[in-house]
């Protein structure tokens, strides 16, 4: 455990720029929880492969990061033309794009920061290199306060549970924690944010979700949690209906990666198993959802694209030896899955707490 919540922030920062800013500087996540290592990549095809391994991965962070690697690209084209400029960006954007295809934020990102190129297109390129800079910046200090704004809603929530003496059960699945954001995360912002009011840690007791294949609960939201204080249990996935039947749980809090118009939401694969059992259950699941990942474009989950990885995930990445003989087919691996609004009990943005009918609740908000 660390010191404080803020040394243990600082040790886990997601991304942050590399010397000279002429690089992105990331936690490598797919060497968690043996070993905390930071490299650094630079050239569009580490940045690339980055994303695309999960080195860093979690919505908010991969647009972090897609939105600092195009500013320190950008800030290395040799020309002061700008349609030269522009097409050189172009590419790199529209190469970076192909790394995931679920997360919105991955296209947020990357559109922030040509929209901000285009809106200075009459300046020199050095001073287009410089804002450039300063709107991959300003992302990442958002991505701070929005995940912070859905922290204090969900720890409104949190309080509403509070019953003097007994901590608070609380379901997760996949890390929608600090790792996956640039500092509270959203499903664990409820928790962070309640530490920051002064709960103790024992206030509560997560359930972290192992979540197959990559074992994001395991090795990322059961570290993060546990570095922080907070009283942490793992459990596979196929135990949730049993944990959730022992009431054990009083509330789930997930991430999203891409959440439709009318409320469905795409998370990690396994998410709208747990929503089903919650619903059999009686147990309230809230999505947790920075504005950037709702998209008013898909109008239901049906329009999400759902990446599919690598067989080799299911068969033998994690393990010493292939634990699935080697002529059977592991080809169905589906990184998502898209919960159905209807089993949703609210949606969480950084705007106010949304509550079905959710188009109508997020064009209240402002979300567009
Ligand atoms: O494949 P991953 O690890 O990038 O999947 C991450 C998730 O599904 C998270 O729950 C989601 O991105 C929300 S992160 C705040």
């Amino acid at each position: 455990m660390e010191k404080s919540l803020d040394d243990f922030f600082e040790k886990v920062i997601t991304v942050k720029w590399g010397p000279g800013k002429r690089s992105v500087d990331i936690i490598d996540q797919t060497l968690l929880p043996g070993t905390i290592k930071r490299i650094q990549v630079s050239t569009k095809e580490e940045i690339w492969e980055a994303i695309k391994k999960l080195r860093v991965r979690g919505a908010p962070a991969i647009g972090v990061c897609a939105a600092y690697g195009m500013a320190e690209l950008a800030a290395k084209f040799d020309t002061e033309n700008y349609p030269d400029f522009y097409h050189q960006f172009m590419e790199v954007k529209n190469y970076l794009a192909t790394s995931r295809p679920t997360a919105v934020n991955l296209f947020w990102a990357l559109n922030r920061m040509e929209d901000t190129l285009k809106a200075n297109s009459t300046k020199t390129t050095a001073q287009i290199k410089d804002l450039l800079y300063a709107e991959a910046e300003k992302i990442r200090e958002e991505d701070i306060q929005i995940s912070r704004s859905i922290g204090e809603i969900g720890f409104g929530l949190l309080k509403d549970l509070k019953k003097d003496g007994e901590p608070i059960g609380i379901e997760t699945h996949c890390n929608a924690g600090t790792l996956a954001t640039a500092k509270y995360g959203t499903a664990t912002a409820p928790m962070y944010i309640a530490l920051e009011h002064g709960w103790a840690p024992e206030d509560m007791h997560v359930y972290c979700d192992e979540t197959r294949p990559l074992l994001q609960g395991a090795r990322l939201t059961s570290f993060e949690l546990s570095r922080a204080g907070i009283t942490t249990t793992c459990q596979c996935d196929n135990m949730a209906s049993l944990l959730m039947k022992s009431g054990k749980i009083r509330i789930i809090f997930v991430g999203c990666d891409r959440v439709a118009a009318n409320g469905d939401a795409a998370n990690k694969i396994g998410t709208s198993g747990l929503a089903i059992i919650a619903r059999h259950y009686g147990i309230p699941f809230y999505v947790c959802a920075p504005s950037s990942t709702i998209d008013m474009k898909t109008k239901t989950g049906e329009g999400i694209p759902i990446e599919m990885r690598d067989p080799e995930e299911i068969k033998s990445m994690w393990y010493k030896e292939p634990m699935v003989p080697a002529e059977v087919d592991t080809s169905f691996n589906p990184a998502f899955d898209v919960t159905d609004h209807s089993l949703i009990t609210g949606i969480i943005t950084e705007k106010g707490l949304c509550r079905a009918p959710y188009e109508d609740a997020f064009r209240k908000l402002g979300i567009q």
